[in-house]
């Protein structure tokens, strides 16, 4: 096994404080509920916060996927409960990385039901790849090729997130491809 350096620390830590600065610039006038997706997103949000001075409220929320009964797709679900604070306010969603699309649509839905203004996303990592659910995401670190990432919040199997950087997870060691 081998991870194969993708985007450095020192890249990461830049481009977050390009995201805190626009988000200060464009959100900061309607104060928005952020609410990370654990566990991906949780150094993105934290190291986001450190460059945010806003008093808002910082929301947590689990999203699992589980395999639908009906059909072979997977269907994300929300672990426990969304948190009140959404209800009547914006709300800027910090995830870690945008793939098939599944589980930002399914939390704007969901949030937009709960009582949501408006939902905005930011991701770190935006996947080429075609989306099966349509998202618009207002905020993106970086665009990446259509490969398994891990590191920076990102895991295999709960390995890697600690990570400080991001890098391509190679199962047979070998970096082909890159
Ligand atoms: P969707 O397909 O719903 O995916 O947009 C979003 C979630 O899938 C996980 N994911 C990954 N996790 N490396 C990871 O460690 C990856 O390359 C990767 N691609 C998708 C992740 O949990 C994300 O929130």
């Amino acid at each position: 096994m081998k991870i194969e350096p993708l985007i450095s620390e020192e890249r990461i830590q830049g481009r977050v404080r390009e995201l805190a600065a626009e988000l200060a610039a464009k959100e900061m006038s309607h104060p928005p509920v952020c609410l990370m997706v654990l566990q991906g997103a949780v150094p993105f949000a934290r190291d986001l916060a450190g460059h945010l001075d806003m008093e808002g409220k910082f929301e947590e929320v689990a999203v699992s996927s589980y395999l639908g009964t009906t059909s072979a797709q997977r269907n994300p679900v929300v672990v426990g409960k969304l948190p009140e604070s959404i209800r009547g306010r914006h709300v800027l969603v910090i995830d870690d990385i945008l793939d098939t699309g599944r589980t930002l649509d399914f939390l704007h839905r969901t949030l937009v039901e709960q009582g949501a203004l408006d939902v905005r996303f930011c991701v770190l990592l935006r996947k080429d790849v075609p989306r099966v659910c349509d998202v618009a995401v207002e905020y993106v670190g970086f665009d990446i090729q259509n490969e398994f990432v891990v590191g920076y919040g990102l895991d295999f199997q709960g390995d890697y997130r600690g990570l400080p950087y991001v890098g391509v997870f190679c199962p047979d060691g070998s970096a082909e491809g890159l």
